[in-house]
């Protein structure tokens, strides 16, 4: 059983070794994570560091754990856009090939979406490459699709591109009396 939480934006070093190797396991395995094959560790080290000291204070980084380390992450970043509090996007929603094909990316989604409802966020947005397993699960949870965007990116091969979907999914505004966004916005720990 996997155990899903907050991780603290200055994670230790045996949590961003277990991220970097998830990201690196991503592109290896094909997947459209932004990066090219072949990632090094030491890269994907440094880019964790980088997006956890960085992001906005209302980010929300969500990790699931099993016994030994981290095995998928999914991130959560408000709008930076003054006329867009309502809005966060989801992104970076990596599972271990170990881990895979039991729930846990559909888990780590239910409680980033939930995560997002009680922060105040009512609009969710993200993207994910046509045609992958990531496609099929955001659809499978109630995600509506917008349209394609044609060679929306390049594999990790650096050289097929590949089209992306884009989604949204509305929440329901939280808390009593409607939107508590101003009182609630949770900070990354
Ligand atoms: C996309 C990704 C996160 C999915 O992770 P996952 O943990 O395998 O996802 P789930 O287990 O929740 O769902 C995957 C499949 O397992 C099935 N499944 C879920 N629970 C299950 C269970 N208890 N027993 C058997 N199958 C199960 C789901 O129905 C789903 O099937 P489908 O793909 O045919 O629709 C993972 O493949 C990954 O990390 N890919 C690389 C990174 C990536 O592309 N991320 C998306 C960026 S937008």
């Amino acid at each position: 059983m996997h155990r899903i939480e907050r991780l603290a934006v200055n994670a230790g070093e045996k949590d961003l070794r277990a991220l970097a190797e998830i990201l690196v396991d991503a592109v290896d395995s094909g997947a459209a994570v932004s990066f090219l094959a072949p990632l090094t560790r030491e890269t994907a080290r440094d880019w964790w560091r980088e997006i956890l000291s960085t992001s906005h204070s209302g980010a929300i980084f969500l990790v699931a754990r099993d016994q030994e380390s981290i095995v998928g992450t999914v991130q959560l970043h408000p709008a930076w856009a003054p006329n867009q509090p309502h809005r966060a996007e989801v992104s970076k929603l990596l599972v271990h090939r170990r881990a895979r094909g039991g729930g846990l990316a559909t888990r780590l989604m239910q409680e980033i979406e939930e995560e997002a409802s009680r922060a105040g966020f009512t609009l969710l947005t993200l993207d994910a490459k046509a045609g992958g397993p990531a496609e099929r699960l955001y659809r499978r949870m109630g995600w509506t699709p917008v349209g394609t965007i044609p060679g929306f990116a390049l594999d990790p091969d650096g050289r097929t591109p590949h089209d992306a979907v884009i989604f949204y999914k509305r929440l329901p505004p939280s808390g009593p009396g409607g939107d508590t966004r101003k009182g609630s916005r949770g900070s990354s720990l």
